[in-house]
């Protein structure tokens, strides 16, 4: 995210952008189309080069060959070959493997060599685009051979891809494996949601504009819904999501994102470490619960077969690669409050599923229900709900709902809905969502990445439920239909404290 006062498209610095994990998937379907739709804006480094690191024996020709193929097939628009080509070009294949130490040595003194023919001055940057167990191993071998020191005006930087630990205690433990190799402002931990326009946006519609700040608080909002629903089931991540479930997935990292910046206070400056700073603050503010308290906060579910749309889904246990007893959630609604002045009392209520009837992310902020005493002699007999929606998926928008009258001689109400919708103002080239956080990574700007204590305040606000539930095992995980709503209890979550969750408008 360029700052305000830096010129607009500032050129990062000539680098090296090395990629492990180069011919994985998320190489291909991000981090390359990304690249790609960089190079077309002119938004990379006029002297730059990228080093895939490769298995054995494949040639630096067969790597330009495979990203090709990858890039033709998820570039987010039309590939031009001198566009594809430029970029091809700045791409070396080296091998390394971590298990192989001596690698790292030779893949030290080939790197050099290259960075003194493309004159990168040094610049590196380690993109760690591999299985979360690698991410440890290869930054120590980094740190053994000498890379990752910063040296004179040479950069080197990190970036570690999601999952960030699996609890709080192996988060702790990869956030101090790194922190012994490199400082924290070297360390760019990925969160896609940070990505994405519509959310990088809440902190301008809190903090650019003078209308909301001095109602988002306690005082006038009666609650908060954060909502992330799909309606893919699992797919062919059965082993990787077996092992973790809809909590782990979603909640710590992309729906704290959405929480954070939505209970941050005001940061006093728009930089990296003040913002960093006040959404860890909010995030480590969240009240501590018991595991007793985490069952009664909480609603998992688990999708039976189904229909979704059009298309028929197996039930979660028949899915591959998961177990046929497994008792992973894949739903997951908790109810969580923040121990501070602007928000004690006021319920934050998160649900996040897979095989759901409609892909929905929102944030819906419900303001408190105005007096209604003045209309009990009136045929009103209810007022609409006020909700202030950011809608980030499938839409991009904000939507206030309020009161107005209904035309005609008698007073009457209805709910009606202002909406503004990022695509009738603003023409974006169909992005990724990664291009900035990569642009972000090459001119050094880390307030859109994740901090260690962040991390680890999300992992230690979401432990309880993770120790409940696994006590629990089966007892209390609900089944609900693929395609539908979620489950019933999710509702009820809700209903107990006189509230229910905003519906599909
Ligand atoms: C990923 C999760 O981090 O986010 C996936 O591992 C999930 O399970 C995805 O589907 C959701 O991202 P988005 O941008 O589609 O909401």
């Amino acid at each position: 995210m360029t700052h305000p006062r830096q010129p607009q498209h500032q050129k990062p610095d000539a680098c090296a952008f090395v990629i492990f994990g180069v011919t994985g998937d998320l190489t291909h379907r991000l981090v390359l189309p990304s690249l790609y739709n960089l190079a077309a804006s002119h938004l990379l480094p006029d002297r730059f080069c990228i080093v895939g690191i490769a298995r054995k024996g494949m040639s630096s020709e067969q790597l330009r060959d495979n990203l090709m193929e990858g890039l033709r097939k998820y570039a987010t628009r039309p590939v031009e070959d001198e566009v594809a080509q430029r970029l091809l070009q700045c791409v070396t294949a080296i091998e390394a493997d971590p298990s192989e130490p001596d690698s790292f040595d030779q893949l030290k003194a080939r790197l050099e060599k290259l960075e003194a023919a493309r004159e990168t001055h040094g610049n590196r940057l380690f993109y760690l685009a591999t299985p979360p167990s690698a991410f440890a191993p290869i930054a120590q071998q980094l740190g053994r051979v000498g890379l990752l020191k910063e040296d004179g005006k040479a950069w080197r930087r990190l970036v570690v891809e999601k999952p960030f630990g699996t609890d709080l205690a192996s988060a702790k433990k990869l956030n101090d494996q790194l922190l012994e190799l490199v400082t924290e402002h070297q360390i760019y931990r990925i969160d896609h949601y940070l990505g994405k326009e519509t959310v990088q946006n809440i902190l301008v519609l809190r903090f650019a504009n003078g209308m909301f700040e001095p109602i988002w608080n306690r005082h006038h909002i009666d609650h908060v819904q954060i909502t992330v629903e799909e309606k893919l089931g699992v797919g062919t991540r059965g082993s990787f999501y077996d092992a973790t479930g809809a909590l782990r997935d979603m909640v710590p990292n992309h729906l704290f994102q959405l929480l954070s910046l939505v209970a941050m206070e005001p940061p006093a400056r728009f930089d990296a470490h003040t913002v960093r700073s006040e959404k860890a603050e909010v995030l480590s503010a969240i009240q501590p619960l018991t595991e007793q308290e985490a069952l009664q906060n909480s609603v998992r579910g688990q999708y039976k077969a189904g229909m979704v749309g059009d298309a028929e889904l197996a039930d979660y246990r028949k899915t591959k690669d998961v177990r046929p007893d497994s008792t992973t959630e894949t739903y997951a609604a908790i109810k969580l409050t923040i121990d501070n002045w602007r928000w004690a009392g006021v319920p934050f209520y998160l649900r996040t599923g897979k095989a759901l009837g409609a892909k929905r992310t929102e944030v819906a902020i419900k303001f408190r229900q105005a007096p209604f005493a003045m209309f009990s002699c009136t045929p009103i007999d209810t007022l609409a709900e006020n909700y202030l929606v950011i809608g980030i998926e499938p839409t991009q928008s904000i939507t206030l709902q309020f009161n107005t009258k209904i035309p005609g001689p008698t007073i009457r109400t209805d709910g009606v809905q202002m909406k503004f919708n990022y695509k009738d103002y603003f023409q974006a080239e169909p992005a990724t969502g990664y291009e900035t956080l990569i642009y972000d990574c090459m001119i050094g700007d880390n307030i859109l990445f994740q901090r260690a204590d962040s991390v680890e305040a999300g992992w230690k606000a979401v432990e309880p439920f993770i120790e409940a539930w696994k006590k629990a095992g089966r007892d209390g995980l609900h089944g609900y239909e693929a395609g539908s709503e979620g489950p019933q209890a999710a509702a009820d979550l809700l209903a107990r404290d006189g509230r229910s969750w905003r519906k599909l408008a």
